[in-house]
């Protein structure tokens, strides 16, 4: 093969485009997860960060001062950062429990939303965002990047196939043997959920998504708060002691659930922020004709642990085909979580994580919690959107 077949198949020949116009974009919620927003629209040709928004004074500068965003101008909440920009796009990168309030509120000012996940705290507040999404006609896209993983498309693209058959029962969820984060997702006044939803919403995403989002009927679920609540296993960090920690904690760092779903398929789901166990067990899709086997990452993140393992009979045998892991080449997840959402704006959509599928996860995440503090069975609630 000559140098200039090989030439046609670089990065950079793959890469080219033309960029026609500048989105101006503004973040709304200056912490940790925006640094990965504010590097992955600064890698994009096509953006400039015209706006950043925090409640903690001096916050929004420090960071537009780190990321060299001199001419982005800076403000003490969400509310004043719309009023005073032109926007075609915002990232809400808030604690949850401002997820609601700033995507509502960016939407009804006419600015397309990515909104960090989870959705929300409670199913109510996800209904209420797609109202206001649909009120707008703008886009709103919520953060899961693991969609961008190869690896969680192939998931989708098997279940998809038929291979598996009729899917009739999943086993999902991630653990943590200890990964308890601190600073604001450990308390209700601005976490809203802990574990069930930080890492949870991933584990229901991966597989929902395979199956397509089937209506979600009945969930039994359980949640506790050992480890969170325990000066044994919580951490200092710059403005607390483990104690304090442990005091403060107010959300759940386990939660487990049975889920039944529309079609006659019920989920066995179990998520963890600390336990005696590296992780609760690999994720199971078994069908009539054949099942998939997704080993966990040892610190749930939402991506695939190893090789997938898929069981089917071929011939009245027996088989398992071991499906080696898609290596991750080009942009990062999260610059691919990025590039989805403007090129959605730019081509009018659709969402590349629309708000009609997660309100299904984040219902489930609802029941889970209304279950467990009611020590029964629940229907889920969907409210019409
Ligand atoms: N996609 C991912 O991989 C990923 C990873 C970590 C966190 N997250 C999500 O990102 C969100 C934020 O997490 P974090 O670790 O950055 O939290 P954080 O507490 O570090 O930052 C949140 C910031 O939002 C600010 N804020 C709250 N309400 C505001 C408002 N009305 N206007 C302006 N600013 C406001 C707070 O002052 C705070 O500085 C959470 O929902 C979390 O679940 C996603």
């Amino acid at each position: 093969m000559s140098d200039n077949v090989l030439a046609s198949f670089t990065p950079a020949r793959r890469e080219e485009r033309a960029y026609d116009r500048t989105f101006r974009v503004g973040i709304i919620g200056t912490g940790w997860i925006a640094e990965a927003h504010a590097e992955s629209y600064l890698n994009q040709p096509d953006v400039k960060i015209v706006a950043l928004a925090d409640l903690i004074p001096g916050k929004a500068e420090a960071f537009a001062k780190r990321y060299g965003l001199a001419d982005a101008r800076c403000y003490p909440d969400h509310k004043s950062l719309l009023a005073g920009e032109q926007l075609d796009a915002v990232s809400v990168c808030t604690y949850n429990t401002a997820h609601a309030q700033c995507a509502i509120d960016a939407l009804a000012a006419g600015v397309n939303v990515l909104l960090e996940k989870p959705m929300s705290v409670t199913v109510q507040e996800a209904a209420d965002i797609i109202r206001a999404e649909k009120q707008s006609g703008k886009l709103l896209s919520i953060g899961f990047q693991p969609r961008m993983d190869f690896n969680m498309q192939k998931i989708r693209e098997i279940v998809q196939s038929g291979v598996l058959g009729k899917v009739y029962y999943i086993q999902t969820g991630g653990g943590r043997r200890r990964g308890i984060p601190n600073s604001t997702f450990i308390e209700k006044k601005t976490a809203g959920i802990g574990a069930l939803g930080d890492i949870g919403c991933y584990s229901l995403d991966m597989v929902l998504n395979a199956i397509g989002y089937p209506r979600p009927l009945t969930v039994s679920g359980y949640t506790s708060a050992f480890f969170g609540q325990s000066e044994r296993y919580q951490y200092p960090d710059a403005f607390h002691t483990a104690a304090q920690n442990a005091a403060r904690f107010d959300v759940d760092d386990f939660a487990a659930a049975f889920i039944r779903l529309e079609g006659g398929v019920v989920l066995d789901f179990r998520i963890s922020w600390a336990m005696h166990l590296d992780t609760p067990g690999d994720t199971l899709i078994l069908g009539t004709e054949g099942a998939l086997r997704i080993p966990s990452t040892e610190c749930w993140n939402g991506t695939v642990g190893g090789p997938m393992k898929l069981y089917t009979d071929v011939a009245g045998l027996q088989t398992v085909t071991e499906l080696p892991i898609i290596p991750d080449e080009g942009p990062g997840l999260f610059d691919r979580k990025i590039r989805s959402f403007l090129d959605a704006i730019e081509s009018g959509g659709p969402a590349p994580v629309p708000s009609s599928q997660i309100l299904y996860n984040q219902a489930i995440i609802d029941a889970i919690a209304r279950s467990a503090e009611a020590g029964k069975e629940v229907e889920v609630v969907i409210p019409d959107v």
